[in-house]
């Protein structure tokens, strides 16, 4: 056989050989790519975190949900999310919660429980921290061994537009201070894990029909928490440590 026609021959072998590799390898890559993720939501009970429980088990995902009360959150069971005991203000809450999940894999942790008070006193501004902000933060701290061993670990901190420095018009003094730490905390974690393969990102939900919001807010959990879902998949390393909206536009700190 002449040389340049033995070329041909090697050249469309190993061609097919390629397009034969590459049809054989395709599912298992996007396989691999459309895992179902393990997502942990802080008070899954209701509201936003109880749409969020329904929607990512509805997108065939894996849900352990939080309650102080999981006795009550009848809601949350009837998802088939795994409902597990805390309450973010307690140490022995938190490190129960990752004695329960020790060696298990996490891969988005929404911390999303919090406490909306309207008073300016001692009282309202320690219960406004400890629970937006202090407790969210011990929560990823206990909670890095189960997110180290995701392939792309996600932290996921509801903030509010209220915790904005550069938009506050000064009201809700106790709860936007909280929201503004917890937006701290999330530039402290950010500092310290992007370099370990982790996005943390701060989270405005907007202003929503819950017990939060208040009945005449302006947006449905049933339509903000697919765009919130959305955005926490679909999610780029550029991404960590900044402050999103739920559309995808950035907010200002
Ligand atoms: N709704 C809005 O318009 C809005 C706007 C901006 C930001 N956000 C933020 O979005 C998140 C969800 O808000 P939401 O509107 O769904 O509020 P929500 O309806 O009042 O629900 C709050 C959730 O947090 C839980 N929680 C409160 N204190 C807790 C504690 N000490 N330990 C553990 N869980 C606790 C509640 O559990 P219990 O049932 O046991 O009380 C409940 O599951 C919050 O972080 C909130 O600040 C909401």
């Amino acid at each position: 056989m002449p040389n340049t026609t033995k070329t041909t021959v090697l050249t469309t072998l190993s061609r097919l050989f390629l397009a034969l590799a590459f049809l054989v390898c395709l599912p298992n890559c996007t396989q691999a790519e459309d895992e179902p993720l393990t997502v942990l939501v802080t008070g899954a009970n209701r509201g936003l975190g109880l749409e969020h429980a329904k929607q990512w088990t509805a997108a065939g995902h894996k849900v352990i949900g939080t309650a102080r009360k999981p006795a009550e959150a009848k809601e949350l069971k009837a998802t088939g999310a795994q409902v597990l005991q805390l309450d973010i203000t307690s140490d022995d809450d938190i490190a129960n919660l990752a004695k329960e999940l020790k060696g298990q894999k996490i891969d988005v942790l929404i911390n999303n429980a919090g406490y909306m008070n309207r008073g300016l006193n001692r009282e309202a501004l320690q219960r406004c921290f400890n629970i937006n902000a202090t407790g969210p933060l011990l929560l990823a701290k206990a909670l890095q061994p189960n997110l180290k061993l995701s392939k792309h670990p996600k932290i996921v901190n509801i903030s509010s537009g209220l915790g904005s420095i550069a938009r506050t018009r000064g009201s809700y003094a106790a709860y936007s201070m909280s929201k503004a730490a917890l937006n701290m905390a999330t530039r402290q974690l950010h500092g310290q894990l992007a370099g370990d393969g982790f996005i943390v990102i701060s989270l405005n939900p907007g202003h929503n029909k819950t017990d939060m919001g208040g009945a005449g807010a302006p947006l449905d959990p049933k339509d903000s928490v697919p765009q919130m879902l959305k955005l926490i998949t679909g999610l780029k390393p550029d991404q960590s440590g900044k402050f999103w909206y739920i559309n995808g536009s950035e907010v200002p700190w």
